[in-house]
């Protein structure tokens, strides 16, 4: 009998590296991140000068085309977006077959998926002027997509997008008016809602945006390799942490319960852990946690919710873990979804859309990193390898000898 093992150990060299803690997969031009000191940059500009400075769709522009726009490019590119926000009204029909309380992050799996359908063109796309009207579609239907999720579970008539409005606006006006007109947007909640998606826009080589090059690099269509992602972002260790972050503090309920909780997190037989704390890879404050945590305060404050128990649950649990030795070893600090929810919970959005704010923002991010991959001419079909720790080769055996 051959031992499998022993001879693919003999002729196959490579490395096992489970999660890929230690392995770079590609090249990238987009997103730098240096988790030890906390920096965040995209295409070289800080996170924290752009959430302060620029806008979702002039970030957009940046993350797609590498260099800030010009007014010119800037007002092109946001009437572009602007042009492909309606979606085809097939596509709305297609949201009648889900249960009314589907999850929000399943209707978008399925519903960005479908865009191949109505878009079967962008196959295998060359064309670079293609390539580039799938990304403006990517970002314009979105945000569209997403209210229509939230309006379904809602059992509320989809509201048209407004090209009077900003991108942010525009997508607060479809969740939360009811006839296109009635809703008035708070500045400040569209600022909150802009800084949320930039927040979130992109991060380099995450579960989601690998998810995005793999299935894309099989030549797969671009619309089915962004619903891939949305998949991958759905859970509770990616963009799920922030829903299940809201549901802990909430589960917490009062800042007298938080040296308990903290006790039973740091007892690692209880299986818990503190959402919205902890990163892959920053092993300091998440720069865009402290942008998020800004902005819970100004939000809450515009809405007259400065003792927001849950906002003081947070900071209680934040205060307690920076300074205890469980966390501070582990190098665990908040990370963007620790206030998130706070913030989103305020604003009126469901829990369970939380995910899908967070799908519409990293869109962008998928869709630059898809088209970096496919334009590098060494690009390759994604093919990991393993290491085989089953049986080794054997005779098979009749069902009546067994
Ligand atoms: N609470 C308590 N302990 C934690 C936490 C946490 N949130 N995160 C990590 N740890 C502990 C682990 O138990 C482990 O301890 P050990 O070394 O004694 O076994 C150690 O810290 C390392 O944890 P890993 O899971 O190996 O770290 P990894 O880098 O694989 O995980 C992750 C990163 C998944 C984000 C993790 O910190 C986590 O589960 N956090 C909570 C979920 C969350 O907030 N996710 C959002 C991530 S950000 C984003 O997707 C936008």
């Amino acid at each position: 009998v051959i031992d499998i093992r022993k001879l693919y150990a003999e002729v196959d060299h490579f490395t096992l590296d489970p999660g890929f803690t230690s392995t770079g997969s590609c090249e990238s031009q987009i997103t730098f991140i240096d988790g030890d000191e906390g920096i965040l940059l995209h295409r070289g500009y800080p996170i924290e000068q752009l959430a302060e400075k620029s806008s979702y769709l002039e970030l957009c522009y940046l993350l797609l085309n590498g260099e800030l726009p010009t007014k010119d490019e800037y007002e092109a590119f946001g009437k572009d977006v602007r042009q492909h926000t309606l979606l085809h009204t097939q596509q709305d029909r297609f949201f009648d077959g889900f249960r009314r309380d589907s999850h929000p992050m399943a209707m978008l799996t399925g519903a960005v998926g479908a865009m191949a359908a109505f878009y079967p063109g962008a196959m295998g796309n060359e064309d670079p002027e293609e390539r580039r009207r799938d990304s403006i579609r990517l970002v314009a239907k979105m945000p569209t997509i997403a209210a229509r999720c939230m309006k379904y579970n809602l059992g509320q008539k989809f509201v048209d997008p407004q090209n009077r409005l900003s991108y942010s606006e525009n997508f607060l006006n479809m969740c939360f008016s009811v006839s296109a007109e009635d809703y008035e947007v708070n500045p400040v909640l569209a600022r909150a809602m802009d800084r949320f998606f930039m927040l979130h826009a992109d991060h380099e080589q995450n579960a989601s945006t690998s998810t995005v090059r793999l299935v894309a690099s099989s030549g797969a269509h671009p619309f089915a390799a962004i619903a891939a992602g949305v998949a991958s972002l759905w859970g509770p260790s990616h963009g799920g942490a922030n829903e299940a972050a809201l549901r802990q503090l909430r589960e917490i309920g009062d800042i007298s319960n938080v040296p308990d909780f903290v006790k039973k997190v740091k007892d690692k037989s209880s299986g818990v852990r503190l959402m919205g704390f902890g990163h892959r890879v920053y092993k300091n404050y998440d720069p865009r946690a402290k942008v998020m945590q800004k902005t819970a305060h100004e939000v809450l404050d515009a809405l007259d919710l400065r003792d927001h128990p849950l906002l003081k649950v947070a900071m209680e649990l934040e205060r307690i873990a920076l300074q205890d030795e469980y966390f501070v070893a582990k190098k665990l600090y908040p990370n963007v979804d620790f206030y998130s929810g706070i913030i989103l919970e305020a604003m009126g959005f469901p829990t369970k859309m939380f995910t899908v704010l967070f799908a519409v923002a990293r869109t962008v991010g998928w869709v630059a990193q898809m088209n970096e991959m496919l334009e590098d001419p060494s690009q390759k079909i994604g093919r990991p390898r393993q290491i085989y720790t089953g049986a080794a080769m054997r005779d098979y055996t009749a069902m009546t000898s067994r």
